[in-house]
């Protein structure tokens, strides 16, 4: 049989011609994924061939979709790719499995002053260190939202660790983001950057305090979680595809309509509650002390552990 030639258009299929090819653009068939999910009956109806060369048509078209499926086996080997950023405290190391992972969002909310910031300035250092240290080797893109990335504070922790301040500094990209354009398209624009600077750990601190400056009252609140919900798909698609771990942080509300309990619900709703793939609670403890409660995870138990900020950065 000769080599088959490769099918990209509708006019790539054995016996669909230019006029059925039209036809079937005009009845909104206009890709072959579309073909593919049609009966033969249904393809022989919209184009006029019979139903026994709509079989052949069908199949042609799904055998050149490319789909991308894998086996349970082969996911489980590239999850084992997956790295991990210590985040300092060994105890909230083995709370989320490991480390902040690759490949996935992780989300701390809590109140002010709950350690957020902190956290993602720990791990900022962190992801600089070897693999077998609790690092990537990779370098870090900060957007900061609010104002708050303090180069003193990474010194600090970085001399703690014995690390050259000079040069964890210079392998943290800041962003100072002032609305939310600037924000998004920081991220959309971000794939060269990544690149060029092997950026291992993606921070959004925060990730919705100028969506939530910008977009006031109900009437915008459905504009603000669809831009809202593109922004972190954009970034989960990143983390994806640059093997990047992603940590935002997310602010609170109290929840009226929560009359027993502990009433705090982070911003976001729904959009995000899906998207982050680890989230973590922050609560101030004594003194320097935070208790962090893991609220989601695909593959850890929920729990709680304790850690401290301290001036060398998250510890036990
Ligand atoms: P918001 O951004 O306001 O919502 O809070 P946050 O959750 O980001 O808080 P952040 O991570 O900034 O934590 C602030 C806490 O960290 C404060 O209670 C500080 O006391 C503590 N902190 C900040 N720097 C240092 C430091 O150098 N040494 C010590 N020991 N604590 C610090
Ligand atoms: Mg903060």
């Amino acid at each position: 049989m000769a080599k088959e030639k490769t099918v990209r258009e509708l006019e790539d299929l054995p016996g669909i011609g230019e006029a059925t090819a039209m036809k079937l653009r005009n009845a909104g068939i206009d890709s072959l994924d579309k073909i593919g999910t049609l009966s033969p009956h249904e393809l022989s109806d919209i184009s006029g061939i019979s139903v026994d060369a709509a079989k052949k048509v069908i199949q042609v078209a799904q055998e050149s979709v490319n789909i991308n499926y894998e086996t349970g086996e082969q996911f489980y080997e590239r999850r084992k790719q997956i790295g991990k950023i210590s985040t300092g405290s060994k105890d909230l190391d083995s709370l989320i499995g490991g480390g902040v992972e690759t490949n996935g969002i992780t989300e701390s909310y809590g109140r002010f002053a709950s350690g957020k910031t902190q956290l993602g300035f720990q791990l900022a250092v962190n992801v600089q260190l070897p693999n077998n240290e609790g690092g990537l080797g990779g370098a870090t893109l900060f957007i900061d939202t609010e104002g708050t990335f303090r180069p003193e504070r990474i010194e600090s922790i970085a001399k703690s660790a014995g690390l050259d301040p000079k040069s964890i500094l210079s392998g943290i990209i800041v962003i100072r983001a002032i609305t939310t354009e600037q924000q998004i398209l920081t991220l959309e624009r971000a794939d060269k950057l990544i690149q060029e600077k092997n950026v291992k750990l993606i921070i959004i601190d925060s990730l919705t305090s100028l969506f939530r400056a910008e977009f006031v009252g109900r009437g915008a609140l459905g504009e603000r979680q669809q831009k809202l919900n593109q922004h972190i798909h954009r970034l989960q698609m990143l983390a994806d595809k640059y093997s990047i771990a992603a940590y935002i942080t997310n602010q609170v509300m109290d929840n009226p309509g929560i009359l027993f309990g502990d009433p705090t619900t982070p911003i976001g709703g729904n959009v995000l509650a899906h998207a982050a793939t680890t989230r973590l609670y922050l609560r101030k403890s004594k003194e320097d002390k935070r208790i962090v409660r893991l609220v989601d995870s695909p593959n850890m138990p929920e729990g709680e552990c304790v850690i401290k900020i301290t001036t060398a950065g998250i510890a036990d």
